[in-house]
C-alpha cells in the first residue's frame, strides 16, 4: 500500500515541480496530476500503449493510478497491476485507486451480455437480480466484496489505496433516494470491515452526475449524508474513524458545476461539492479533466488567459487543480506523448484562490 514515508520520497526525489504539485493525501502526499484509464478500446494494442505511458507516468512525476474493475473489461486494471509490477518505482509510493459498481466484463464484451450477467453473477448468487440497475449496475455490499477480490487479482495488489462506489447514483433508477443511502450505509459498513482487514485503505464515492447537480435534481445524492453514512458505518464496524476519504466528480473549465452549484449544506448553509469537500477535509480527485480530450483543442479565451501553461491541455489541468479540495486531477492518458506534455502542466503555478474565483465573475 501507499505509505508515508515511501510518497514523501518520491515528492524528495521529483523536486523540479511548481509549488502545491504534491498534495497531501491522509498521511501520503500524492501528484496533483493524475494518471486516468478509463477510454480507449479493449484491444492488446491499447494495453502496450497504457502500460508505456503508465511507467513513464510513474518515472516522471505522476504517482496517482486511477482506474476502475469495468473500464475497458478489467483490461485497464490489469495494465495498471503490469505496469507498477515493471516498474522501477516503489509501489508503496503509489496510490492506487479502482472502482466497482458497474459489472464488468471479462477482457471483450461478451456476445450475449445478458446471459454472461446471469451466469457469472445473478445464477451464482454475487448479485441478487433486485439490487441491479439498468441491468447493468450493482452497489450491494456482496457485490462490492466480491469485485474488490477480483480487483485485487487484477491489480496483484495486497491493498488498495483507495476504493470507490462507482456512480452510486445510478441506483437512483431503480429506488428512492432514501433506499441508496441505506445500502451506501450498508455497503460502506463492508468497506470498513475491508479496511481492517487491510484489502483497502481509504474509500469514497466516484460520481459523475450526483455531487454537482442541483439538490432538487432527479440524480442528486448529498454528500454531507454520505458523509454520516460512512461515519455510521465505521461505528458499526467498530473503527474509531471512518476510511471514507475520497471524492470523485467531474470537473474542467466547461463543467464547472462542482463549484458553482451549491446543493450541500454545510454549517453554515449550502455550499459546492468542491467546498463541502474541501471544509470536511475529503480529497477531491477530478475526472474529466481535459473534458474526454476537447479542452486540449483550445479554451476560452478570457480563462486561456488567466492560466499558466505552454498548450492548452496543460492551461486546462492547471485549472482543474486550482479548485478548492482538489488532490489530484485525473488525466486519460492512453499515449506516452501526452505523459510528457501533462505533466509538464505541473512545473507551472496553478491559480491562487482569488484568481480562480476571478474567472466565475
Ligand atoms: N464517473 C467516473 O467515476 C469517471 C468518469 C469518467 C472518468 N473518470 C476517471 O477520470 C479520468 C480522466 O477522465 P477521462 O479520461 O474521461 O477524460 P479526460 O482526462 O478529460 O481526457 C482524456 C482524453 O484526452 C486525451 N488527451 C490526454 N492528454 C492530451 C493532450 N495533452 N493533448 C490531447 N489529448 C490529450 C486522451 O488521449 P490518449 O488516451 O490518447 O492519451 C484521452 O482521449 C478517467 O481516465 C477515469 O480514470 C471517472
Amino acid at each position: 500500500m501507499a505509505t508515508q514515508s515511501a510518497t514523501w520520497a518520491y515528492r524528495e526525489a521529483h523536486d523540479d515541480f511548481a509549488r502545491t504539485y504534491f498534495r497531501r493525501f491522509s498521511d501520503c502526499v500524492v501528484s496533483s496530476i493524475g494518471m486516468g484509464t478509463y477510454l480507449g478500446d479493449p484491444t492488446d494494442e491499447r494495453d502496450d500503449r497504457y502500460r508505456e505511458a503508465i511507467e513513464d507516468a510513474l518515472r516522471s512525476g505522476i504517482n496517482v493510478l486511477d482506474t476502475a474493475i469495468n473500464y475497458r473489461h478489467q483490461r485497464s486494471e490489469r495494465v495498471v497491476g503490469d505496469a507498477i509490477a515493471e516498474s522501477s518505482v516503489d509501489r508503496e509510493a503509489i496510490l492506487v485507486a479502482t472502482k466497482g459498481g458497474f459489472v464488468p466484463f471479462d477482457g471483450e464484451r461478451p456476445d450475449d451480455p445478458a446471459q454472461y450477467i446471469r451466469s457469472t453473477y445473478l445464477d451464482t448468487g454475487i448479485i441478487d437480480r433486485d439490487d441491479l440497475a439498468r441491468g447493468q449496475h450493482c452497489i450491494a455490499p456482496g457485490f462490492i466484496d466480491d469485485q474488490i477480490d477480483r480487483s485485487l487479482d487484477n491489480l496483484g495488489l495486497e491493498t488498495i489505496d483507495l476504493y470507490y462506489v462507482h456512480n452510486p447514483e445510478t441506483q437512483l433508477t431503480e429506488r428512492s433516494r432514501g433506499a441508496v443511502y441505506e445500502q451506501l450505509e450498508a455497503t460502506f459498513t463492508r468497506l470498513e470491515e475491508r479496511r481492517a482487514a487491510g484489502d483497502i485503505r481509504h474509500y469514497g464515492v466516484a460520481t459523475w452526475e450526483a455531487l454537482r447537480v442541483s439538490a432538487t435534481a432527479e440524480n442528486y445524492l448529498s454528500l454531507p449524508e454520505i458523509v454520516r453514512r460512512a461515519r455510521a458505518a465505521a461505528d458499526a464496524a467498530g473503527n474509531e474513524t471512518t476510511g471514507f476519504r475520497g471524492v470523485q466528480l467531474p470537473f474542467n473549465v466547461q463543467m464547472a458545476d462542482a463549484f458553482t452549484i451549491e446543493s450541500h449544506e454545510g454549517a453554515e448553509g449550502p455550499q459546492s461539492a468542491l467546498w463541502f469537500a474541501h471544509d470536511a477535509e475529503l480529497s477531491v480527485f477530478t475526472s474529466a479533466s481535459l473534458m474526454q480530450g476537447k479542452l486540449a483543442d483550445g479554451l476560452p479565451g478570457q480563462v486561456a488567459a488567466k492560466l499558466d501553461g505552454e498548450t492548452s491541455a496543460q492551461r486546462a489541468i492547471n485549472f482543474a487543480r486550482s479548485a478548492p479540495g482538489v488532490a489530484s486531477s485525473l488525466v486519460g492518458m492512453g499515449s506516452p506523448d501526452h505523459v510528457t506534455e501533462n505533466v509538464a502542466a505541473g512545473r507551472f503555478e496553478p491559480l491562487g484562490a482569488s484568481a480562480f474565483d476571478a474567472v466565475f465573475e
